[in-house]
């Protein structure tokens, strides 16, 4: 079986073939799901419209990391917010009153103004003006910001286009204090695995969240008035001198890393090693000890690096193709925060 799935995807060969050697131990997919079939590698050169369109997106990319190196957390939660609840169609980047940005589960998402900047680049130019989608200019961003982060290369299929609607209501992603059945139903009806879960959820190796997500597991673990009993004692008391109960009067709500071995927003698999020293800052990521599978992935992991890079290259390529648009559906947008019809330069 896998074999054959081997050979069904030769553009995806390479990743295939690490990730059959990798994963030693979990029963895991291999190859893309099903729908994101239509999307190729090269796809802009292929059809002879901004050839270089990969290179552009590399060099914006470069700068606005050599100035802000938060853009790679950013850009990863930012994809995983736009692809999760409906599919890669870029509505997470609509602008408007009920969009998918004002839902509350995507508060403080940020990079909003790195697909901007792309997309102006881009419709700058005569041979990528109206071609490149804003789905496929966030799904190359985001490998870019990995790569300067320090993860691999990965190839990005493309040729997606963008959605035409944008509604909160439509946001159904988890809370970050999720159980693990949950959290792994939550994944399989996207079509994702076991092992997309425990290597996505690996992004948290950097970034920050805000005190208010982990309150509960703090203080009132699922209502029962005590902490979550999964919690290293001293990381608990480290945390609770980082998040009081309450944010002081006109303070705002503190930001913690949620690895704290990682301050400088690199790739890396260290927060495999705080899940398994039970310090994860989150609930869903100390949850990854909980499963079989996640359990031995995490240690998989934690031990080597190389093992983590390939998976990661093969979920956020799976998570990226999630019920993409091509062909006649959807649009090519000039400005990611409208559709070309809601756009107020488009006459
Ligand atoms: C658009 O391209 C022109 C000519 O290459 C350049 O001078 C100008 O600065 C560009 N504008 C933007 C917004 O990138
Ligand atoms: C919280 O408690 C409920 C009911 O007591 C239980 O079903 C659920 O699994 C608990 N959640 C976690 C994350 O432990
Ligand atoms: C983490 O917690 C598990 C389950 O409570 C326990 O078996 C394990 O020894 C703990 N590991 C460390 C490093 O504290
Ligand atoms: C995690 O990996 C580190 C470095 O390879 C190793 O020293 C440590 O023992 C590992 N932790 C566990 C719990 O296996």
């Amino acid at each position: 079986m896998r074999k054959e799935r081997c050979l069904l995807h030769p553009l995806l060969a390479l990743l295939v073939l690490m990730s059959c050697l990798c994963i030693r131990c979990v029963q895991a997919a291999v190859s893309l799901p099903p729908e994101d079939r239509p999307l190729v590698r090269h796809y802009y050169k292929k059809h002879n419209t901004c050839s270089s369109v990969e290179a552009f997106v590399r060099h914006q990319v470069k700068l606005l990391w050599d100035k802000d190196q938060t853009i790679t957390p950013k850009l990863l939660r930012l994809l995983y917010s736009d692809c999760m609840p409906n599919g890669c169609e870029a509505s997470i980047l609509l602008d408007g009153p009920h969009s998918e940005k004002t839902a509350p589960q995507n508060s403080g998402l940020g990079g909003f103004v790195v697909i901007d900047k792309i997309k102006t680049v881009l419709e700058n130019r005569t041979e990528c003006k109206g071609v490149v989608s804003c789905a496929d200019i966030l799904n190359l961003a985001t490998r870019d910001a990995l790569f300067f982060a320090g993860a691999p290369s990965y190839p990005v299929l493309l040729g997606r286009r963008d959605g035409f609607e944008s509604n909160s209501a439509a946001v159904d992603l988890p809370s970050s204090s999720i159980s693990w059945e949950s959290a792994l139903a939550y994944f399989n009806s996207k079509k994702l695995d076991v092992q997309d879960m425990a290597t996505l959820l690996g992004a948290h190796t950097m970034g920050r969240t805000h005190c208010r997500y982990i309150l509960d597991r703090l203080y009132n673990f699922n209502n029962t008035g005590k902490p979550d009993p999964s919690m290293k004692k001293s990381f608990l008391d480290e945390m609770r001198k980082q998040c009081p109960p309450k944010v002081k009067q006109g303070q705002h709500d503190p930001l913690v890393l949620l690895n704290p071995r990682n301050p400088n927003y690199k790739f890396s698999n260290s927060y495999y090693s705080v899940v398994q020293n039970n310090e994860s800052v989150l609930g869903v990521d100390q949850q990854l000890l909980y499963g079989d599978d996640t359990n031995q992935l995490t240690q998989e992991f934690n031990v080597s690096l190389e093992d983590f890079r390939k998976a990661f290259a093969l979920s956020i390529n799976r998570m990226g193709g999630l019920k993409v648009l091509t062909g006649n559906n959807g649009e090519i947008r000039r400005n990611c925060r409208f559709t070309n019809k809601n756009n107020p330069n488009i006459k």
